[in-house]
């Protein structure tokens, strides 16, 4: 072809070309299959830990079903995984039969009998925000034991002692240190957990010194807990020696936790809060998370808006889902709390109906304020949250899902260890609204619905999520990450849901967070976004490329050949699915 007639080709073909540029997702044209995960048709566990996720398989090759391995996993990462894996916290899980069939188990802690809504205020009427980072006033009364036991009654096939005793052995024969706890132990130990003694005698490396990667680590006395946990089962922590050990260990040292508020623990099995996103169907985690009921509200308002139309990272894609962020997280804000102490207005917020008189509230061109929005509530600002708390997911070969989120709160929750016991506990009360009527610049919600009271449940944003299609589940996920989870959850379900990712890429694609308040967006490092970020600022919107921001162990089931894929977070070092 001439060079004239060749050029004018070129033209051509660029000008027909250009109106279709925007209209494919960049992912789903470049569907790289080299890593989909670990492909399993007969289950699949993928936690934080490679070791409590190795317990989880072993649990499905012994016959196990998916809540057994659940519960296995849960155990083995309270030996494994200390910075978040937990018998000292609570979390929340939620279980998909085969059938279809779904409920939600909350064991989330509760705030002592002895505690006030005031009880973090100091003479002059300030929060003194070390009582909740750390300490004997910071834990809530724990759940999770009595929530894996009320999992495994319901649904688990194997004997109760045979799922712990493998966190047992772990924790009296001891395991290799990786280089992650190795890093996270002697920062602790250097800091608030060098503070208390038990939690030196327990964490503290013997003769003294630093941990290193490939040390091995032996949990004496958390062995024994968790070995009276699996023999005599878990009233021997609510009831029997664990609890007296608690209590003693409270009383001592101006904590409030008693002996009748152990008793009296209770998790609770609550109906899943459900949403459509096209043809996809959300199961989620009710109040006193707010995880679920954000997360199907955000997907309510972004169906209102062809979000194909535009790259899943180009900027009216990521303006339209930082606006969703906006509203959702003030209404988390203005309504969400323990749903036995306040009336949560769970319907509307999940109607369609709502969500479109929010998407119609969206300017496609320009940054909404949040203070505006949410001026009824009063202003400025949010907490910033800690980043530790744990994730997993499994599939059985039956098709029974399980994905769970549980935490001590920030990382080793309070940093106090159980005398005796070996255990850490939360500081989950820092979940709560601490300072009431006040909602700040310098970052405190101060609304009615999660306030302190005695027994109440602190309102988390942990949001373990199942998706389906056509009866049958697609995607299994949640993720750590205080507030930001719930965006790392809707962010992992668009990727999949809407742009069509493999769940590989699904998980590793940059995250993005908005939380109403600070009115500022952060989107993870790594990906080359300047020009979509430009283009975000001229639209008003303050928005900073920032860290990490999560570990969604998740699972992905191929919805033809039924395969599942173990996909871990490899923003986590330690992840893995096993098979
Ligand atoms: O329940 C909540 O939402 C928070 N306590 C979770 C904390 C958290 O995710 C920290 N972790 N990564």
């Amino acid at each position: 072809m001439p060079f004239k007639q060749r050029i004018l080709f070129l033209l051509l073909l660029s000008l027909i070309l250009v109106p279709f540029r925007d209209q494919a997702p960049v992912y789903s044209q470049q569907r790289d299959t080299s890593d989909l995960g670990v492909a399993s048709t007969t289950g699949v566990v993928v936690s934080a830990s490679d070791l409590a996720s190795d317990v989880g398989a072993s649990i499905l090759h012994k016959g196990g079903n998916a809540v057994d391995a659940a519960v296995a996993t849960a155990f083995a990462l309270a030996v494994t995984w200390p910075s978040a894996g937990n018998i000292g916290g609570g979390g929340f899980m939620v279980v998909r039969r085969p059938n279809g069939e779904a409920i939600t188990i909350d064991y989330r802690e509760t705030a002592p009998g002895k505690a006030t809504p005031t009880m973090y205020l100091n003479a002059q009427g300030h929060i003194e925000r070390g009582l909740t980072a750390a300490g004997y006033l910071a834990p809530g009364v724990p759940g999770t034991v009595r929530g894996l036991e009320m999992a495994h009654k319901k649904f688990g096939k194997l004997p109760w002692k045979d799922v712990v005793l493998p966190a047992v052995k772990l924790a009296e024969e001891g395991f290799i240190v990786s280089e992650t706890m190795a890093r996270g132990l002697n920062g602790q130990l250097a800091g608030e957990m060098g503070k208390f003694p038990a939690s030196v005698a327990a964490y503290g490396k013997p003769g003294g010194g630093k941990w290193a990667a490939g040390d091995k680590i032996v949990l004496t006395d958390l062995g024994k807990t968790l070995r009276a946990i699996a023999v005599d089962g878990p009233d021997a922590f609510y009831k029997g020696w664990i609890a007296d050990r608690i209590a003693e260990d409270m009383a001592a040292n101006g904590g409030l936790i008693s002996k009748a508020d152990l008793a009296a623990y209770q998790a609770k099995l609550r109906t899943p809060v459900k949403g459509r996103y096209h043809d996809y169907e959300i199961t989620a985690m009710p109040p006193p998370s707010s995880g679920g009921v954000a997360l199907i509200e955000m997907l309510n308002i972004l169906e209102n808006f062809d979000l194909k139309k535009h790259d899943r990272f180009a900027p009216e894609t990521l303006h339209l889902m930082i606006e969703a962020m906006r509203r959702a997280y003030l209404d988390r804000a203005r309504f969400l709390g323990d749903p036995d102490f306040t009336d949560v207005p769970i319907a509307k917020l999940l109607s369609k109906d709502y969500a479109k008189t929010l998407a119609a509230s969206i300017n496609p061109a320009k940054a909404s304020s949040s203070v505006e929005l949410g001026k009824d509530i009063v202003t400025i600002a949010q907490v910033r949250e800690s980043d530790e708390t744990t994730h997993f997911s499994v599939i059985d070969k039956t098709g029974m899902a399980v994905t769970n989120t549980y935490t001590l709160e920030g990382g080793y929750g309070s940093r106090v260890v159980v005398k005796g016991a070996g255990f850490l506990l939360n500081n989950e009360m820092g979940d709560f609204n601490k300072k009431p009527g006040e909602t700040n610049e310098r970052g405190d919600i101060g609304t009615a619905p999660n306030l302190i009271a005695p027994g109440k449940r602190m309102l988390s944003s942990m949001t373990p999520a199942i998706v389906t299609r056509n009866g049958k589940p697609v995607l299994i996920t949640g993720s750590p990450g205080g507030r930001t989870i719930i965006n790392t959850v809707l962010c992992i379900i668009l990727n999949v849901t809407e742009f069509g990712m493999t769940g590989r890429q699904a998980v590793d694609a940059a995250r993005m967070h908005h939380q109403w308040l600070p009115d500022s967006t952060t989107i993870e490092e790594g990906a080359a976004l300047e020009p979509a970020l430009l283009r975000l600022k001229e639209m008003g919107h303050t928005i900073r490329q920032q860290g990490r921001q999560g570990d969604g162990n998740s699972i992905i089931v191929d919805e033809k050949t039924k395969v599942a894929y173990g996909v871990n977070d490899k923003r986590n070092g330690s992840s893995k699915a096993s098979k």
